[in-house]
């Protein structure tokens, strides 16, 4: 089988159907349309990088720049094609953007029952440093607080798959 041909990218408006799709297939409490658009239209400190395989668009991370700390406000990826290192390579990608942007670490909230996303993050090398009890609104899930220090030589932020190694083809479609 051919490899995909993968690119990251800016997200853009005409992005927003299908950042909507991946949005309400990955949250239970999914983001309006409207807060995505006030996140690329009002929101100087916003970020949001998308990923296309073979030309569509399959997922999202969206960052705030507060200083030299990134905060990821989300990321996800469709359904379809998790399991397939496409998450941690747009994490990666992300990390090495923020860097570039000044950066020097990065943080974020996950759900302690969504052991996937932390497996990812540790994968990453982020770190647990807290807890935000009751975070969540819809079910009072408490949320770990996550932080990474950002190495511009750091092996982890240098992988991705238009780079080198190609990420695994199985799909563990479930979260
Ligand atoms: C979290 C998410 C972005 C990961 O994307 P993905 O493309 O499936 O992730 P990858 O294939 O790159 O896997 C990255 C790591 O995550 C972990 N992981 C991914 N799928 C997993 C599964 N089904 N079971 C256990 N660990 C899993 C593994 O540690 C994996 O690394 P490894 O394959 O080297 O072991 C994706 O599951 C998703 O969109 N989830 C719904 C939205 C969400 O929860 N976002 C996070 C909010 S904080």
């Amino acid at each position: 089988m051919d490899r995909p041909h993968i690119v990251f990218r800016p997200m853009k408006l005409s992005d927003l159907p299908v950042i909507m799709e991946v949005e309400r297939a990955s949250f239970p409490t999914p983001w309006p349309r409207q807060a995505f658009y006030n996140e690329l239209v009002h929101n100087r400190f916003a970020r949001y990088s998308v990923i296309q395989v073979d030309g569509r668009v399959v997922g999202y991370c969206g960052l705030w720049l507060l200083l030299d700390e990134a905060h990821i406000t989300n990321i996800a990826i469709h359904p379809n094609f998790r399991g397939r290192g496409l998450g941690k390579a747009l994490l990666s990608y992300v990390m090495r953007q923020a860097k570039e942007w000044g950066a020097g670490k990065m943080t974020l909230e996950v759900r302690v029952s969504n052991k996937i996303a932390q497996r990812l993050y540790k994968k990453m090398g982020f770190e647990p440093s807290g807890i935000r009890p009751r975070y969540y609104t819809d079910n009072q899930e408490d949320a770990i607080i996550m932080w990474v220090t950002l190495h511009g030589n750091d092996e982890k932020t240098r992988q991705s798959p238009d780079q080198g190694e190609m990420p695994g083809s199985g799909n563990r479609n479930q979260l």
